[in-house]
């Protein structure tokens, strides 16, 4: 079992370039199948959520080949349309095949995602949305089985902006025939980076980064080449280690635009942050000050994602913080960690009330998820003597060499195996997928 080894209390400072978001490539993987030809997709981070994108890719037919952060995939020769239950289980983007395989094969075998360590995260956006462009879709138990005699265009209203229902329905539109307009769509970066992906295969998408994103569908999809958005959320949590830490770094490659809700925290705590277009540079200036209330929104609102490493940072500020999670119901699980740790954190339903103290403490803490993961990692940057960091599984899912990262920066952190055997630190897995 591995673990992080930090030793706190190093001031970070440096420079670092971010890796590709996992919130882009994901979907931009799943779009990939949909045009049947060649997609070269650049600054593609190495995450265990793409080895699994890749490994649903490889089941159904595709030949895909990494060169250095290149990934290439041919769809070309896709010959099937199920995805099994092992796959789908892997991470909750997985569900993303559906509007895909559905769109590229007319039918699509599969099961519920797996993972609901964020509370309840149901997908009947993205089956009612399917079923208006004409896709009937059985459901018995969790298996999905799906088939069309061709989707058509259709006008579909979400009733919440949900990322992952929205780029379900791009991708499925793209095959579509006529026009299908996604009304109340959200507007999240990684949508306008999808929009560019479908765009650079011919298809004809517009509006997105709006609430209304429209696709005229059954254009000739071509070979492709795209190079992934920088991931915001991993820039957000380098700031936070840097917050937390007292330190002064910069991280390129992210735009300062697609993060102003959280570098208006940090500048509100005390930090003087200054943006270029595609850069993010935090300079400590002591000892962090409890903000406003921070409430989680979709884009372009505080986004949930970078709650727990704030929260972590904002642990040892002086005074008090309250954060209101508005869209997950179950995203605190980070706290009970972020306590041992000596936290003091209160959790009531969405609301987590937040009282610095002056200092935490090394502690064996474990990952519950992937952000709470980054999270504890941020808080143990901070503690004063060392702490050991489990369940990297999850943070693995989404963070690239996290340790490698943040090492350039300073930080006294090393991967390594564990000697120790504390069933409930160190139990392998959990039910925690994205
Ligand atoms: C995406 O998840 C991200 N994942 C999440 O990132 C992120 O937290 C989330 O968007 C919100 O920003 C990827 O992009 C791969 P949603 P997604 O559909 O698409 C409800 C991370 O840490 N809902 O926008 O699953 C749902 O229950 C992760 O990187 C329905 O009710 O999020 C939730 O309350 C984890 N019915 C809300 O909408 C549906 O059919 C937002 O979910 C779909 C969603």
């Amino acid at each position: 079992m591995e673990i992080l080894q930090i030793r706190g209390g190093r001031r970070l400072e440096g420079s670092l370039r971010v890796q590709g978001a996992k919130n882009s490539v994901l979907p931009i993987l799943a779009a990939s199948l949909v045009s049947g030809a060649v997609s070269v997709i650049e600054n593609c981070p190495a995450l265990r959520d793409v080895e699994a994108s890749a490994a649903i890719l490889r089941h159904l037919g595709c030949t895909l080949r990494r060169e250095g952060s290149t990934l290439i995939v041919d769809s070309g020769p896709v010959d099937r349309c199920d995805v099994p239950d092992d796959l789908m289980r892997e991470m909750r983007s997985s569900v993303l095949f559906l509007g895909a395989v559905l769109a590229r094969t007319g039918c699509a075998s599969l099961s519920l995602p797996g993972g609901c360590e964020l509370g309840p995260r149901p997908i009947d956006l993205h089956l009612s949305g399917l079923r208006a462009m004409g896709a009937e879709i059985a459901q018995e138990g969790s298996d999905l089985r799906c088939r069309t005699a061709g989707l058509r265009g259709c006008e579909i209203q979400l009733t919440i902006p949900s990322v992952g229902a929205t780029e379900n329905l791009m991708l499925a539109a793209c095959r579509a025939e006529g026009t299908t307009v996604i009304r109340n769509a959200a507007r999240e970066p990684e949508i306008v980076d999808l929009q560019g992906f479908l765009r650079a295969m011919g298809a004809s998408v517009q509006g997105a980064g709006s609430a209304t994103v429209v696709v005229e569908g059954s254009r000739p999809l071509t070979d492709c080449c795209h190079a992934v958005l920088g991931d915001r959320i991993a820039a957000a949590t380098y700031l936070a280690a840097a917050a937390a830490s007292g330190g002064d770094v910069e991280v390129r490659g992210v735009s300062y635009r697609h993060l102003s809700t959280v570098t208006g925290i940090f500048s509100e705590a005390g930090c003087h942050v200054c943006s270029e277009p595609d850069s993010v540079r935090l300079r400590s200036r002591g000892r962090l000050r409890g903000v406003g209330p921070v409430h989680t929104a979709p884009y372009p609102g505080f986004p949930t994602d970078a709650q727990a490493p704030v929260m972590a940072a904002l642990a040892g500020s002086l005074g008090e913080t309250v954060f209101v999670e508005n869209i997950f119901s179950d995203r605190y699980r980070h706290v009970r960690e972020l306590r041992r740790l000596g936290a003091d954190i209160r959790t009531e339903g969405r609301v987590a009330v937040v009282h610095g103290v002056p200092y935490l403490h090394g502690a064996q803490v474990r990952a519950t998820d992937l952000r709470g993961g980054a999270g504890l990692v941020v808080a143990a940057l901070a503690a004063v003597g060392e702490s050991e960091v489990a369940g990297l599984e999850h943070i693995d899912r989404g963070y690239e060499e996290i340790e490698t990262v943040l090492a350039a920066l300073g930080a006294d952190i090393r991967r390594k195996e564990s000697i120790r055997k504390d069933p409930d630190l160190y139990r392998e897995g959990g039910d925690a997928r994205g």
